[in-house]
């Protein structure tokens, strides 16, 4: 069960942010209450869909750069990766980088068990060391690593659910712990560009079979679920668009007809129209991701992209703050 944007998600953690987030001027429920059990299950299944480019095509640029990568940071690191090991991507980099120690870093310990043990089996001999936080505040690495060179491993783009300032200081964050003389390896999906459409992009997240739509409903139906909600499900639909100002694709629950609610006792209503804003999905020029890494305390060394350029690989070091000219 694939969840990939690992915070703070628990019972009354919902329902204070579904609550603030109703009663806004634009209502919002915040994209990292996705990942319950059917939401999880559900975007497992968008991983898999013939739209939805970004996992198969991040997992083609390791497949085919994974020993760029190796040759550029050799041997003996400790990989951490933010974020529960992803299926496939995890065993494509430690298989060809030979690390010394293996670091996920979940805040799930339910998630982190099972990706550390299939790793452990896959991989003999490697030192697995899991670390039970919240990456996105700071936090200490396991003692078996000390003194051992790092490199840091987030893929999927899960960087782009997060606005720009958000994003800058969560990869300061990874520059602190990481330390002196890291690397990242951190996969970013691409802005429409030549060879990738607008409709490529927004069919990504609006697929034929209608998963990504269940996937932003199923938000409501948590709402109903768990905060004894009245919503009308039945009265909304996904809708998810391209906003090239501000270079991210928007998820939104737009209602098809006046509609009112109650959750946990409160009532809100919607008119004709009206929507719930879900996700921001950020996407990147390569400039922009080049300059994002500079703005956070990293020096870009190396990018790939696929045949299309549709999602982006990056190679960041950590800049060893010595003087410039
Ligand atoms: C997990 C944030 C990378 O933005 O593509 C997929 C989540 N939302 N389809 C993304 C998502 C709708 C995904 N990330």
């Amino acid at each position: 069960m694939a969840r990939p944007l690992l915070v703070h998600d628990d019972a009354r953690d919902f329902a204070d942010a579904a609550l603030a987030g109703l009663a806004q001027p634009q209502k919002v429920i915040p994209a990292r209450f996705f990942y319950d059990r059917a939401g999880s299950e559900l975007f497992e299944a968008i991983t898999e869909l013939p739209e939805y480019y970004p996992t198969r095509t991040e997992i083609g640029i390791l497949e085919s750069h994974a020993a760029d990568i190796a040759a550029t940071v050799g041997p003996g690191r400790a990989v951490i990766e933010f974020g529960s090991g992803s299926s496939m991507k995890t065993p494509l980099l430690l298989r060809a980088i030979a690390p010394a120690a293996y670091v996920p870093v979940d805040i799930s310990a339910e998630f982190l068990q099972a990706s550390a043990a299939a790793l452990a089996a896959d991989f003999p001999g490697l030192a697995v060391l899991p670390v039970a936080a919240d990456f996105t505040a700071p936090f200490k690495l396991p003692g078996g690593i000390a003194g051992l060179p790092r490199l840091g491993f987030f893929p999927g783009s899960t960087l782009g659910n997060l606005a720009p300032i958000a994003a800058i200081d969560l990869l300061r964050g990874f520059a602190t712990t990481l330390g002196d003389a890291s690397w990242l390896v951190i996969g970013l999906d691409l802005a429409p560009g030549p060879g990738k459409s607008r409709e490529t992009l927004e069919a990504a997240y609006d697929d034929a079979q209608g998963v990504t739509a269940a996937f932003n409903l199923n938000l409501l139906h948590r709402v109903n679920r768990e905060l004894g909600g009245t919503v009308r499900t039945q009265d909304f639909v996904h809708r998810a668009v391209w906003n090239d100002v501000l270079g991210r694709i928007e998820m939104h629950l737009v209602a098809t007809r006046d509609t009112a609610l109650t959750a946990a006792g409160q009532h809100f209503s919607l008119d004709a129209g009206e929507h719930i804003h879900t996700e921001n999905s950020y996407k990147w020029t390569l400039p922009e991701a080049r300059l994002m890494a500079r703005a956070s305390g990293w020096v870009p060394v190396a990018d790939w992209t696929d045949s299309e350029a549709r999602f982006s690989l990056n190679l960041w070091q950590r800049d060893d703050g010595r003087m410039q000219p």
